[in-house]
């Protein structure tokens, strides 16, 4: 019996956030270190060009920066294949095979798609690439025959949507060529960190994030001026914890859960101030990410190593991902020339 295999991955449109820590970064380097999986990490930058066609230079920009990101979190490539989807077109092809299988109501459906095509004011002009970039997707996972997908929430139709994808070609063609992924979300109820605006999301196009690589007088600023409870306005009022994004964040990283109680009693019953509460949480976030700051640090000093590490991820993956379109292209019946 081999090992379970994982693959996972993010669009490089710019430096990773907390966000992206605590909902996938986290899992997966616990994921690797468990060592009972093979674990694959794509930098899906094809997926990025796909609302950025006219602006590579960006993606191409993004793919160092989230490639230093993986390595300061903890991904290591000894132990986790680090790969970039542009440098195996097989996925493109696998792509174009699933295409024919799925239709263009089924993709229209999907949730994920729905909404960023809202979010992205695409209005009648939604790139095609864009458009399909679930299927595209499905040839990611399906191409490592991966078991389990380590994403956040947002990611769920996704998954969906290969399981289906996989289902439906196994049935046409009659054979088990492809493996249905599983999903795994994080378990924690701050799965989905909020903005430091207390909007949902923390997201780079609102401008509500904390990057893994701010500095720590970067850092400071933006906790000090996060949103909370808008009716506490003397420290002597009674506060809201729920939805007070400095709480919800001190959920996801502190780890002195009773120091972290009392406080929220505090806070509840009136009398501890915004600017207490906050000072705490920066000390909280900075314990955090320096280990994560001064590791990036030292990767950025040899930046060639990294494109080397890219390299040698891609061609590993490239071979694999070559031996599964094969058997598609067997199990579809093109393989016309032995
Ligand atoms: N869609 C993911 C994102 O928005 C990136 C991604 C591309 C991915 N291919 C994947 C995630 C395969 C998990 C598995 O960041």
């Amino acid at each position: 019996m081999g090992k379970k295999i994982i693959l996972t991955g993010d669009r490089p449109t710019g430096k990773l956030h907390l966000g992206h820590y605590v909902g996938s970064l986290k899992n997966r380097v616990k994921l690797q270190d468990s060592g009972l999986y093979e674990s694959y990490i794509m930098i899906a930058d094809q997926q990025a060009l796909t609302d950025n066609a006219r602006d590579p230079e960006k993606i191409r920009n993004s793919l160092i920066q989230v490639a230093l990101d993986y390595l300061a979190v903890g991904i290591d490539p000894a132990k986790s294949t680090i790969l970039v989807q542009s440098q195996i077109p097989e996925l493109a092809e696998l792509t174009v095979h699933y295409l024919n299988i799925v239709t263009v109501a089924r993709i229209g459906r999907n949730p994920t798609v729905k909404e960023e095509i809202k979010q992205k004011e695409f209005g009648a002009s939604i790139p095609a690439g864009f458009f399909i970039y679930p299927v595209s997707q499905a040839a990611d996972i399906t191409a490592f025959k991966a078991s389990l997908v380590p994403v956040g929430e947002d990611q769920l139709p996704m998954i969906e949507q290969t399981r289906e994808i996989v289902r439906s070609f196994n049935n046409i063609y009659g054979k088990e060529v492809l493996v249905e992924p599983e999903v795994m979300v994080p378990d924690s109820t701050c799965a989905r960190l909020p903005g430091t605006d207390g909007k949902a999301k923390m997201s780079k196009s609102i401008g509500n994030a904390i990057y893994l690589s701010d500095e720590p007088d970067v850092v400071k600023k933006k906790v000090m001026s996060m949103f909370t409870d808008p009716n506490h306005l003397r420290v002597e009022d009674p506060g809201q914890v729920e939805n007070n994004p400095v709480f919800t964040y001190l959920d996801a990283f502190g780890e002195d859960k009773e120091t972290i109680n009392e406080m929220k009693e505090h806070y509840k019953r009136g009398g501890l101030g915004d600017v207490k509460v906050k000072r705490y949480l920066n000390e909280v976030l900075q314990a955090e990410l320096e280990p994560i700051r001064n590791r990036r640090k030292e990767f950025e000093k040899d930046i060639p190593a990294v494109y080397e590490m890219l390299k040698q991820g891609s061609l590993k993956a490239k071979e694999v991902a070559s031996k599964t379109l094969k058997e598609v292209r067997e199990a579809i019946g093109i393989e016309y020339f032995k």
